[in-house]
């Protein structure tokens, strides 16, 4: 049996052959179904991508089914135990764990790429105050990239690797500094002594002292986070990151889409969301009503539930519950976890929730930790974009080197008036 699909065209009684590859048919192939000579072929409808394959990638498989999640084959439950964020990224990107070498030497470029261009605190301080640190982040990755207007060159591939290098390191710089603006703090600079999540939280946090010690187990609590957010296929953000790059963009005004996109509620900025939710709801006590009011589909979700494609637990929501104890061991019991807790429970027994298979997923838990870790809800989204720059970036250095890559253009299916001839204003009824 050949891999193939026969097309029987009622509307005309002809078949057509289409070869089946990868489990997959070729829309353009369906073109060739017509009813007369001028008609333009059957195009495939598919809003929101829901059964589309946009791309061929080596990078993260997911099986949504089985809760199963690997970067570059490694499961993510081993690289949260053994890897760093920083070795997790270089294997995302170049697609093998790095030697010893190679590890030395991709910490050290991103250690030392962390400082920013003086010239760049002139737009973090026109902020106001309360500016939305995501909002900030996506402004000042794309101003960003008016310092290296070399990096438009993105055919060649030193010039594209030293960008990178540049965004995931001056990532945290901008997320740190612009913290430090809100809060009226003077911004405090990268310590190169101190590995990539204890720079961030020395940029954060560090007071008067000359040299900041981070937490070790919240340092370590938020290089698993980092290993959790790094990638995640083709999610809504990093399909933005492939569409903008696909036009040959710089990668620092890619990846500031690819941000605006993860901003969003209903993807990265669920985690601020959840603590919102939390926090309205109250006590636990509250929870069964609540539910109600979701079941009631009175337009209020259960944030931090559900998922495009795992119809079963998220294996990060997993591994963030163990994280969020090392955290809270240091920090103390975050009370809404007690909240948390009693909706997952009731949610995870109750048919409306089960029938549609939501579950907790990554951003259900991780918002309590970074709440326990005095770091404000409005810079919960900017947590999940550090990691996720890697993410991004390797998914965009990947496209690049695509031979099916062309500039991302989607057809439509016209629903507007027929041809009509222009009318003057006096006769405009
Ligand atoms: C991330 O894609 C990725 O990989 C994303 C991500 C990544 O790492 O990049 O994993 C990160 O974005 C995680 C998701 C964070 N978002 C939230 O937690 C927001 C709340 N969740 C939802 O809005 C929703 O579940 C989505 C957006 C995550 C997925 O939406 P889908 O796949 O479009 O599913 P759907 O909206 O069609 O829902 C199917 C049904 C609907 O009910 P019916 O209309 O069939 O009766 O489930 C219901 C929905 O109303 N539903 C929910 C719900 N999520 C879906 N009902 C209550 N609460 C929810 N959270």
């Amino acid at each position: 049996m050949a891999d193939s699909l026969t097309i029987t065209d009622n509307r005309t009684g002809k078949s057509y052959e289409v070869p089946i590859n990868d489990g997959t048919i070729k829309a353009i192939d369906l073109r060739k179904i017509k009813v007369s000579d001028d008609d333009f072929g059957l195009m495939t409808y598919d809003p929101a991508f829901l059964n589309t394959a946009a791309c061929r990638s080596a990078i993260t498989f997911i099986d949504g089914d089985k809760g199963i999640l690997e970067y570059r084959g490694y499961p993510i439950e081993q690289l949260a135990e053994k890897s760093t964020y920083i070795e997790t990224a270089y294997l995302l990107l170049y697609g093998d764990l790095p030697t010893k070498p190679q590890l030395e030497q991709w910490n050290h470029d991103i250690t030392y790429h962390t400082i920013l261009n003086e010239n760049l605190k002139s737009l973090l301080d026109a902020f106001r105050y309360n500016a939305h640190p995501m909002a900030r982040l996506i402004s000042t990755v794309a101003a960003l990239g008016t310092f290296y207007p070399e990096a438009k060159d993105i055919s060649d591939n030193e010039m594209r690797q030293k960008q990178i290098q540049r965004i995931i390191a001056k990532v945290i710089t901008i997320a740190a500094f612009n913290y430090r603006h809100r809060i009226g703090m003077p911004y405090a600079y990268p310590d190169n002594d101190l590995s990539y999540p204890g720079n961030f939280l020395n940029m954060m946090f560090r007071m008067t002292e000359t040299k900041y010690k981070p937490n070790p187990a919240l340092e370590h609590a938020l290089d698993v986070l980092f290993i959790l957010h790094a990638d995640h296929e083709q999610n809504c953000s990093t399909a933005a990151m492939r569409s903008v790059g696909s036009s040959e963009v710089d990668p620092y005004s890619a990846v500031a889409a690819a941000a605006a996109a993860l901003y969003g509620p209903l993807h990265g900025g669920a985690n601020e969301a959840v603590i919102h939710m939390l926090n309205e709801i109250g006590s636990v006590a509250h929870v069964p009503d609540f539910i109600k009011r979701v079941k009631a589909g009175e337009g209020v979700k259960l944030m931090g539930f559900g998922h495009r494609v795992y119809k079963n637990y998220d294996p990060r929501a997993k591994i963030i519950k163990k994280v969020a104890d090392e955290v809270f061991d240091v920090t103390g019991r975050n009370p809404l976890l007690d909240i948390a807790l009693e909706l997952e429970r009731i949610a995870l027994s109750d048919d409306y929730f089960v029938k549609r298979k939501l579950y907790p997923n990554v951003d259900f838990y991780s918002g309590l930790i970074y709440q326990a870790m005095a770091i404000p809800m409005e810079m919960f989204t900017v947590l999940f974009a550090i990691p996720r720059v890697s993410g991004w970036l390797a998914q965009w250095n990947e496209m690049l080197s695509d031979p099916d890559l062309k500039i991302s253009r989607p057809r439509q299916i016209f629903t507007g008036s027929e041809r009509r001839d222009y009318v003057d204003l006096k006769k405009r009824g």
